[in-house]
């Protein structure tokens, strides 16, 4: 493995990804192709639209993560390809196209859980993150709070029941008439406004302490916007967005240090889209060096999906021996 050469490709959404990475953990080269313009006109991803597009995109997107790490694929000795959760038809453009190289290469085949790698993806920068530590997943299409054992063993504590954050972020955009996605423009708005100016709900679920629900707080942003608007008054756009921000930003970082305290664990792993969130960053960072425990989040290129991830955990798992062959399915939901 001393040397290992990996091949990672992501299509699980609407960016077409490929990486190159050499053992343990050098990134020869990280090639994103975004789809989000194709996709803004709807407000949302389109999934046939993006199959397509993926399908347009993955050879020079490959192609150019070779030529950028300076190798051909002779010099490939593995492929990681994410296997799942994602769309369906999206995910099968990087599976059978990965699977095509593994089989005219001989070349092992390792399928990665897409969430797993958003976790796994703080290695490439601190290899001496500890296991175990709490790993936080909020992105457009998850939020999840996981106990992260090793680099293949996740234990799920929680996650969203409807929502995930960064969608939450995208549809109160939406309401506000702002561009998908919503969650960069939301923030910079945020940075202006009162965040105390209205009293949005913070679900906080006893029950069941790190599951997440948004489903609620988008309501009553829509409805605060439509009373405000009846009235003939103006929206105040800002301090809508920086309320929102504030009431999603409280809970993410209350379940994480909450399941960070339960379990005695002294580091927090954020990760995906939405880490980017500054507000967020920032909250958890403060929180968490109070009471001791530390904080890492990966560069925002590693946050948002991207195949340095994919090459990183494949690279764990074809250790272990983890590989699958021709007859593997692409697969939408969390195993
Ligand atoms: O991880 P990601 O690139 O794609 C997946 O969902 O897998 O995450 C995209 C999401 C979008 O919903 C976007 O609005 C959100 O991350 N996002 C943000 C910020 N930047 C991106 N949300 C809040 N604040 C931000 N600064
Ligand atoms: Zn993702």
């Amino acid at each position: 493995n001393e040397n290992k050469i990996i091949l990672g490709i992501e299509t699980s959404c609407d960016e077409t990804a490929a990486a190159v990475l050499k053992a343990p953990n050098r990134v020869l080269s990280n090639v994103v192709s975004s789809q989000v313009k194709i996709h803004s006109v709807y407000g949302g991803v389109v999934p046939e639209l993006a199959s397509r597009h993926h399908l347009k995109n993955i050879v020079p997107v490959v192609e150019k993560a070779l030529s950028d790490a300076n190798i051909t694929l002779d010099d490939v000795d593995c492929i990681a390809v994410t296997q799942g959760p994602g769309l369906i038809g999206a995910l099968v453009v990087g599976l059978s196209f990965a699977k095509a190289i593994s089989a005219t290469r001989k070349l092992p085949l390792v399928g990665v859980n897409h969430v797993h790698a958003h976790l796994h993806a703080i290695y490439l920068e601190h290899p001496s993150c500890p296991f175990p530590h709490i790993g936080v997943i909020v992105s457009g299409g998850h939020t999840s709070i996981y106990i992260v054992r090793d680099a293949i063993q996740y234990e799920l504590l929680g996650q969203t029941r409807d929502d995930a954050a960064g969608e939450a972020f995208d549809k109160v955009a939406k309401v506000l008439g702002l561009p998908y996605p919503g969650g960069p423009i939301i923030s910079k708005l945020a940075e202006k406004g009162d965040r105390t100016r209205f009293a949005f709900p913070r679900a906080r679920l006893a029950e069941t302490p790190y599951d997440f629900s948004f489903s609620g707080l988008k309501t009553a942003v829509i409805n605060t916007i439509r009373k405000i608007k009846n009235a003939g008054q103006d929206v105040p756009t800002e301090d809508v967005a920086a309320s929102f921000e504030e009431a999603v930003v409280e809970v993410i970082v209350d379940k994480a240090i909450r399941a960070a305290q339960e379990y005695s664990l002294d580091t927090i792993v954020l990760s995906g889209g939405v880490a980017a969130n500054k507000r967020l960053r920032d909250a958890l960072e403060t929180e968490a060096q109070r009471r001791k425990i530390q904080f890492l989040v990966p560069s925002p290129l590693l946050c948002t999906d991207n195949a340095a991830m994919v090459a990183s955990l494949g690279l764990e798992m074809l250790k272990r021996g983890i590989t699958i062959d021709s007859a593997a399915d692409a697969y939408s939901r969390a195993l």
